[in-house]
């Protein structure tokens, strides 16, 4: 009888907490009036976009909508092999995509100065810039250059991708630099007498991943106030997709848990094409202002179509931000042409 109970109760919990989770569950349900979708991108013949990692999930997704909206689109990926197939699912669906892959390392400075060199060489103008790519979670560890590799990838990479492709930006009307951060950003906070956790000192994935994805944001206001400054006709804008169905997990699959969550994961997250929707936004939705953060409008920005979301304190401090300008410009040695200094800063 005890048993039968226990059973029961046990039956009624996971009932409740299934149905939870489930009606948690924001995705993929049709946009109402005022919701952005891609119904609402504008056509984008004749724009040049790159889109870091672009072989997957929320790059994927985005990189797909540019080019079916008539965009060249640059799918730059550091492994060839998943680009090719990431550029077969694209002409698949659109078969006369402008869409061509490029190889690109993040994790690498010669590789981004390499990527950087020959996207120059074969185009004059670049109307946007995905700074999208992203590992998460991972152990430690570092890049090519001994950055600690999550802020190394997720935002030195980026910052001198950047850097070194400011010319074009600043030459092209309206150009838009959009970074991927995360919700995750709330866990981070900056220690610039430990940036990279030398030799993993005080390293968790957890604290190194918002570490990095506090610096995302702090990059993009701090690139919109120099654009201000400079008075330059370019954007700088974040995003972030909420909880959303990639491969990001992939960074955690010797944990004893991964099996299980992936299973249910289905259950809880949105897809990857919802995820990409406030990428999408920043990037080409005429009334995105410079300095704004795009996020899910549903729950706890989990799920949902994009509107603007607020950041962190934190993210917000100029202080911090000039700081890490002046470290990253340091460490990957990639200074902003006519930004570099702008009002003394
Ligand atoms: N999914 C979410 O719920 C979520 C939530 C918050 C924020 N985000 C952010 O969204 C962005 C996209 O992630 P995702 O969820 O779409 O994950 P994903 O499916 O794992 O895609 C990440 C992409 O980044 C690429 N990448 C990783 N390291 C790279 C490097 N060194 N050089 C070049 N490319 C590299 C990956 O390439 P490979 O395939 O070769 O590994 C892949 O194409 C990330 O910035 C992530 O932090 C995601």
């Amino acid at each position: 009888m005890k048993k039968k109970l226990i059973g029961g109760v046990t039956a009624v919990l996971a009932g409740i907490g299934l149905y939870r989770l489930i009606s948690a569950r924001q995705h993929d349900e049709a946009p109402t009036a005022g919701q952005w979708s891609t119904a609402d991108m504008p056509d984008l013949t004749g724009k040049v976009i790159i889109v870091t990692g672009a072989n997957s999930g929320i790059g994927l997704e985005a990189a797909k909508e540019f080019a079916r909206h008539g965009a060249s689109t640059i799918l730059a990926c550091r492994s060839l092999d998943k680009a090719e197939a990431a550029l077969a699912e694209i002409r698949a669906e659109i078969p006369d995509a402008r869409a061509e892959i490029m190889e690109l390392d993040l994790a690498n400075l010669a590789s981004v100065r390499q990527f950087a060199a020959a996207f120059q060489a074969q185009y004059d103008r670049l109307d946007v810039l995905i700074n999208n790519a992203g590992i998460m979670m991972v152990p430690y560890g570092t890049t090519a250059d001994g950055f600690e590799r999550q802020l190394g990838t997720n935002h030195l990479g980026h910052f001198a991708l950047t850097g070194l492709l400011f010319d074009l930006l600043i030459q092209t009307p309206g150009a838009r630099v959009v970074n991927v951060s995360s919700a995750a950003h709330y866990r981070g906070s900056m220690d610039f007498d430990n940036l990279m956790y030398e030799n993993g000192a005080g390293y968790t994935p957890m604290g190194a991943y918002g570490r990095s994805k506090l610096a995302n944001l702090l990059f993009t206001y701090e690139l919109q106030r120099r654009f201000e400054a400079l008075g330059a006709d370019a954007r700088a804008v974040a995003a972030h997709p909420g909880i959303s169905q990639t491969n990001l997990m992939g960074h955690m699959a010797d944990r004893w848990y991964f099996k299980p969550v992936m299973l249910v994961a289905p259950l809880f997250l949105q897809s990857a094409a919802m995820g990409a929707l406030p990428t999408m936004r920043a990037a080409v939705d005429p009334a995105v202002q410079g300095g704004e953060y795009f996020g899910p409008d549903g729950r706890n920005e989990r799920g949902g179509y994009p509107v603007v979301v607020a950041s962190s304190e934190d993210s917000h401090n100029e202080a911090d931000a000039r700081r890490l300008w002046q470290v990253s410009e340091e460490l990957t040695g990639v200074t902003f042409g006519e930004l570099a200094g702008v009002n003394g800063r």
